[in-house]
């Protein structure tokens, strides 16, 4: 009797380590890394046919190269000033994109230096943002809000 136990559990444990091995292609390194590169492309990839495969790893390949260029793009972004780059892109990126900041590409330049004056005076309050500008003057702040107002001129003429 305890044979005949044991006999079914061996063959459950090789019958799902059979089944891992033909189905899982998840499993294997290089797909795992597919399919979490680019969840959204493979959700219809659920059959085992050859044809849909190659068309999915069509789309995996252009969308790897849509972002390398993206990255490449980030790398070579247009140019800020040093003060930007010190007093502000830790928070808000190298070319206004947002990180912990929010985005600030796009914003104009009088808009950004009527908010830069509000946090300034407390009117707008931020702990973080009110900070930073206590030791900075209307001059510079306005320097701060027209650079950051060219970054969309700026990113077009990359
Ligand atoms: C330590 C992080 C940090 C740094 C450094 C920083 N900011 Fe901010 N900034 C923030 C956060 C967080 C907010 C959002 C505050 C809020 O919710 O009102 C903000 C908001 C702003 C806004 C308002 C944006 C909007 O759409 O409401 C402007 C403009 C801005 N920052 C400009 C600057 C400038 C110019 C500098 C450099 C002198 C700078 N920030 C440096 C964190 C930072």
């Amino acid at each position: 009797m305890k044979n005949i136990i044991v006999g079914i559990l061996t063959l459950l444990v090789v019958g799902l380590m059979v089944m891992t091995a033909m189905g899982g292609r998840a499993f294997h390194g290089g797909e795992a890394g597919n399919v979490i590169e680019d969840m959204g492309s493979r959700t219809a990839a659920t059959s085992q046919d050859s044809a849909p495969k190659a068309k999915d790893d069509r789309v995996i390949e252009q969308d790897k190269l849509r972002a390398l260029r993206e990255k490449a793009g980030n790398i070579g972004g247009f140019k800020v000033s040093k003060d930007y780059k010190s007093k502000c892109a830790s928070c808000h990126g190298m070319n206004g994109e947002g990180i912990i900041g929010p985005k600030l590409i796009g914003l104009k330049g009088d808009v950004v230096y009527q908010q830069l004056l509000d946090y300034k005076a407390g009117r707008k309050e931020n702990i973080v943002m009110k900070g930073l500008l206590m030791n900075l003057n209307e001059t510079q702040l306005k320097e701060f809000a027209d650079e950051i107002g060219e970054f969309e001129a700026r990113a077009a003429a990359q």
